[in-house]
C-alpha cells in the first residue's frame, strides 16, 4: 500500500508552551487512532523546540518524525547563528529546503539550496525540497519534492488537484524524485482530493497544522 506523508510546517510560530500543548493534544488523539501504519507524520517546528519535542515523542513512543524548516549551507564550524546539518541530525530526520518564503525573504538561490541539499545528504537527513512549479531546478538525487505554487500558500486558494497531479507526474518523470507532496492551503476538507491522486504522495501543511485537532483530521483524511 502507498505510504502517505503528512508534513506540518509550523514556520515561525508557537512558543514552547504552545508546542508542548499541541504535542499533548495530538498524542491523545493519535493514541485513539486505529491504523496509521501507512502514514508518515512529520512535524517541522522551530529549531528551538526540536530537543524537547524529540524527548516527548520518544517518551510517549509517538509515531511522529521531526524535521527542520531550514539548515545552514555550510558544514559545522565558525558560522555564527547557523544550524548545520551535522547538528540537526541529532534531533531530526527531515529538513525542508527551498521553501518559497526562504527564496524570497532570504534571497536563497539555486547555488545555496544545492549546498544545503548536499549537506543534508552527507549527514543522512531527508530533504523535502520545495519547488514552485516545473521550472524550479531540482538538485540531483533528491528523493522527496514538495510542489508548492506561491499563490496557493497561506491564501486559502489551493491549486486544483488535477493540476497538482500533472505537476507531480512531470516531476517524477523528469527527476529522481520518488515522492512528491503537494503544499498550499491544504485543510482537512481538501486533503483527500490531493492524496488520492496517483502521483501525489502526501501534503505539506502550513497554517492548518498549527491547530492539533485540525492537523489530526488532516492525518485521518489523507
Ligand atoms: P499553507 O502553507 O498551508 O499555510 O498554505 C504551506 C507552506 O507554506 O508550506
Amino acid at each position: 500500500m502507498k505510504k502517505t506523508f503528512i508534513v506540518a510546517n509550523w514556520k515561525s510560530n508557537k512558543i514552547s508552551l504552545e508546542a508542548k500543548n499541541w504535542l499533548g493534544e495530538i498524542s491523545s488523539l493519535i493514541n485513539q487512532a486505529s491504523n496509521l501504519s501507512n502514514k508518515e507524520i512529520i512535524v517541522c517546528p522551530s529549531f528551538i523546540h526540536l530537543c524537547s519535542m524529540k524527548t516527548f515523542i520518544e517518551e510517549k513512543k509517538l509515531p511522529i518524525k521531526l524535521g527542520a524548516q531550514n539548515i545552514s549551507p555550510f558544514d559545522e564550524g565558525a558560522y555564527t547563528g547557523e544550524v548545520s546539518a551535522s547538528l540537526l541530525k541529532e534531533f531530526a530526520d527531515y529538513v525542508i529546503i527551498g521553501h518559497s518564503e526562504r527564496r524570497s525573504n532570504f534571497n536563497e538561490d539555486d547555488e545555496i539550496l544545492f549546498k544545503k541539499a548536499e549537506l543534508a545528504k552527507k549527514y543522512g537527513l531527508i530533504s523535502i525540497f520545495c519547488v514552485q512549479g516545473i521550472e524550479t531546478t531540482i538538485p540531483l538525487n533528491i528523493a522527496m519534492i514538495a510542489y508548492e505554487p506561491v499563490n496557493a500558500i497561506g491564501t486559502g486558494n489551493p491549486d486544483t488537484p488535477e493540476n497538482a497531479e500533472q505537476v507531480a507526474k512531470y516531476i517524477k518523470e523528469n527527476s529522481k524524485a520518488q515522492f512528491v507532496l503537494y503544499g498550499g492551503s491544504v485543510t482537512s476538507g481538501n486533503v483527500s482530493k490531493f492524496t488520492q491522486m496517483p502521483s501525489i504522495d502526501g501534503v505539506l501543511v502550513g497554517g492548518a497544522s498549527l491547530d492539533a485537532q485540525e492537523f489530526y483530521k488532516i492525518i485521518q483524511n489523507a
